[in-house]
Formats: structure tokens, C-alpha cells, sequence
């Protein structure tokens, strides 16, 4: 199944609640919420009031992305707040399996992300404990950048990793994410899609229509 998760960066805040429920009605699964701490990347997002408020007015799938440095001591945080799954950034984390660990004991879903720079192969020893990995396909910390195009070599890397290990998480891919370079992370592997600037600013509906389109073409193959 290939899921659509809108990444609300994009969104205008000021209709924060009304954006996510247009996506939602449109027919997106899931909702990706970026949070960045000005450290990890240089920017400055939002936290677990905004996610707990939002959680309020719907009850889409939570897809929360830290981009943080040490994402182990915000966990109870974001699970409060409503998260459904969190991925973290392996390079903000100074013992991933730690992470991993409280993660599990949370009882929510989790994935770890990973920057276009670093190495499939850093992510083994926990592939097989992950719901998903995300691969970011642009630089962290920032919407609206072009698809790194060694990203697809990446995504396929992955998938044979997975398939040699026997495993099922899900691939996610973030960044770029467009009519024009979702096809090309699809056919290498990549299964939940990220998209910010594709689908926020202007006519949500028919943006996320565009993206199920591709989804359902892929899905009766
Ligand atoms: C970037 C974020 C992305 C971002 C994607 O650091 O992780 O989720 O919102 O934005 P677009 O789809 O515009 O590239
Ligand atoms: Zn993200």
C-alpha cells in the first residue's frame, strides 16, 4: 500500500487545524509533522503543544519526524502529544539503540531517518527492531528543495537490504517529493511519501488527488 503523509511545513499555520482536515478529507493517510530545534538543523519548528492542539481536531495518523539532537529525552513529550509513530535522525542520537529501546517500551510505532550523507549500511543493527526508515531525499531542515537524484540509488539500496534481511518496514522518502520525482522513488522502493510545498499553498484537494492518481496506477500493476 502506498500512503501519502503531507508534511504541514508547508501549510499556513494560521489555518493550521482547517489544512490537515482538507488533506485528510482529500483522501492523505497520514500527516508529517516536522519538528526542528535550531541545533540539529538551523531552523526552529514546534513542539508537543501544537501537535496536542491539532490533536484535537483530528484523529489522521501522526507521522512525527524529529530532526533533533537528542531525541531520547523528548520521547515521553511527543507521545503525549499524540504522535502515532516518531522517527528520529540517527546522527542527532548519541546511542541509537537507546532510543530504540524507549521507543518500544512507548507501545507507539517508530522509524529512524537518515540524512542524504549517510550510508544505508549505519542503519543495520536496527532494521530489524524499525516499523520504517525514512531517507530523506533533500538536506534536513528546510521545505521546498529539489530531490537529490542519488536518492533513487539509495531507496533501491535499502530495499534489497530488506529483502535480503527478510524484513517489512515501511521506506519512506522526504524532500522533493513532487508530480515528477514520486515515480521515480516509488518504482525504486520507497512506499510512504513525504510531500510539503506539493501539496500545501493553494488547491490541497486536487494536490493530494495528483499524488493518489500516481498511487493507484502503481497499486493495480
Ligand atoms: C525537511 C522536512 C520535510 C519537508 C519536505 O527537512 O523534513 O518534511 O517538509 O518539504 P518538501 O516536500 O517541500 O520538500
Ligand atoms: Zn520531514
Amino acid at each position: 500500500m502506498y500512503i501519502l503523509s503531507p508534511s504541514v511545513l508547508s501549510s499556513d499555520f494560521t489555518k493550521l487545524g482547517d489544512e490537515v482536515l482538507r488533506a485528510q478529507k482529500a483522501g492523505a493517510q497520514w500527516i508529517h509533522l516536522d519538528v526542528m530545534d535550531g541545533s540539529f538543523v538551523q531552523n526552529i519548528t514546534f513542539g508537543g503543544p501544537v501537535i496536542s492542539c491539532l490533536r484535537k481536531v483530528t484523529d489522521i495518523f501522526f507521522d512525527v519526524h524529529l530532526m533533533i539532537v537528542d531525541p531520547i529525552d523528548h520521547i515521553d513529550d511527543f507521545v503525549r502529544a499524540g504522535a502515532d509513530m516518531i522517527t528520529f535522525q540517527i546522527e542527532g542520537a548519541k546511542d541509537p539503540a537507546a532510543v530504540i529501546a524507549k521507543l518500544k517500551e512507548s507501545g507507539i510505532k517508530f522509524g529512524i531517518a537518515t540524512r542524504p550523507g549517510t550510508p544505508n549500511e549505519v542503519l543495520r543493527p536496527y532494521l530489524k527492531d524499525v516499523d520504517m526508515i525514512l531517507l530523506m531525499t533533500v538536506e534536513p531542515g528546510a521545505g521546498g528543495q529539489s530531490y537529490i537524484p542519488a536518492s533513487t540509488a539509495k531507496i533501491a539500496e535499502l530495499k534489497a537490504m530488506r529483502d535480503e534481511m527478510g524484513l517489512d518496514f515501511d521506506i519512506e522518502v522526504d524532500g522533493g517529493i513532487k508530480m515528477g520525482t514520486v515515480e521515480e522513488a516509488l518504482k525504486a522502493g520507497a512506499n510512504v511519501f513525504v510531500a510539503g510545498s506539493a501539496v500545501f499553498g493553494g488547491d490541497i484537494e486536487g494536490k493530494v488527488q495528483s499524488f493518489l492518481d500516481v498511487f493507484a496506477r502503481y497499486s493495480s500493476r
